[in-house]
């Protein structure tokens, strides 16, 4: 593939094969120490429209260890703040003859629309409520090195505002891809009425949505995303789907707790839990990042056409 735009892009063997990928950058002798060649002589342009720590951080540095030259555009301090459209900026990046563009928009459809227009390759990292398939390819890396036996069979709860999540809806994607069984548990104002469409049971309620679970995945709640009368009291949510030790007695007794960053402590999530090394691969994620988009670049690379073919 070209872009990476939503993970229903790929077949199964795309993403056995890029899952590999990210396995053989996970070691670290390879990822401090990599084949820099991979992408020498290649520019990755991070244009994020939106805050960001892990996803921008981490295509840079993972740009930076195979050899391409990175530039972060702040969008602050770019000429964006001027008024130049989403489509002027990105001719004009066109025209610096980039390899790759890493994007993040708040409007859902932002890298699609730009990989039509632009010739390098375009990685969404995030685009509105949409997607955001780097973070479920993570996410799948980071259940594979915790389950060596891969996702079939799983049971994994995604919780909380499910609503406003595109890691929510990459997730699901790929996981029921991946062959593991996916609930939605949230409530009823934070999960989208097309929720039982995704290939996910709707569970209102932790107890009974995180039963027989091996897998609980919290979501931080969207505050940014919601209006008025919808933004609910923080203590209350806390009470009702906040993650602490009693409700993740509901799941199996050796389930994993993940959340994709950044995370509101005493929200969504208890720091009792987010920080209990034996229960919580939050930290694994972000390190599993790195690796993964690291394969990502490098897969896209490979795919490009080669001097003297036509780009199209
Ligand atoms: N998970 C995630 O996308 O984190 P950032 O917003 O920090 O990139």
């Amino acid at each position: 593939k070209r872009h990476c735009l939503s993970v229903s892009d790929f077949h199964r063997v795309d993403i056995e094969n890029l899952l590999r990928l990210g396995e053989h950058y996970l070691n670290l002798d390879v990822q401090k120490s990599p084949d820099r060649s991979v992408l020498s002589g290649k520019t990755l342009i991070n244009l994020f429209f939106e805050n960001s720590t892990r996803t921008e951080k981490s295509f840079e540095l993972a740009g930076k260890r195979l050899g391409a030259d990175v530039i972060s555009m702040q969008v602050a301090s770019s000429s964006i703040k001027k008024g130049e459209t989403l489509l002027d900026t990105a001719a004009t990046l066109n025209a610096m003859n980039p390899d790759l563009l890493v994007i993040r928009h708040s409007a859902s459809g932002a890298p699609s629309l730009l990989a039509q227009k632009v010739e390098c390759s375009v990685i969404n990292a995030g685009d509105g409520m949409h997607a955001h398939p780097t973070q479920a390819l993570l996410d799948a890396l980071t259940l594979r090195q915790a389950f060596p036996e891969g996702l079939d069979g799983l049971r994994i709860a995604i919780c909380g505002d499910i609503l406003h999540s595109r890691v929510a809806r990459s997730d699901v994607a790929l996981f029921n891809m991946l062959g593991a069984e996916v609930r939605l548990v949230g409530p009823p104002t934070l999960v989208p009425l097309d929720a039982d469409m995704w290939g996910a049971e709707v569970f209102h309620d932790m107890e009974t949505g995180l039963q027989g679970c091996d897998i609980v995945m919290m979501l931080r709640l969207q505050l940014e995303r919601m209006s008025g009368a919808f933004v609910p009291s923080k203590r209350e949510y806390f009470h009702y789907y906040g993650l602490d030790r009693k409700k993740l007695g509901f799941a199996k007794p050796n389930a994993f707790v993940m959340h994709p960053g950044p995370m509101n402590r005493g929200v969504e999530i208890s720091s009792e839990i987010a920080d209990d090394p034996d229960v919580s691969l939050i930290t694994r994620q972000v390190e599993t990042g790195v690796a993964m988009r690291m394969a990502i670049l490098h897969a896209l690379a490979e795919a490009q056409p080669t001097n003297g073919e036509q780009r199209s």
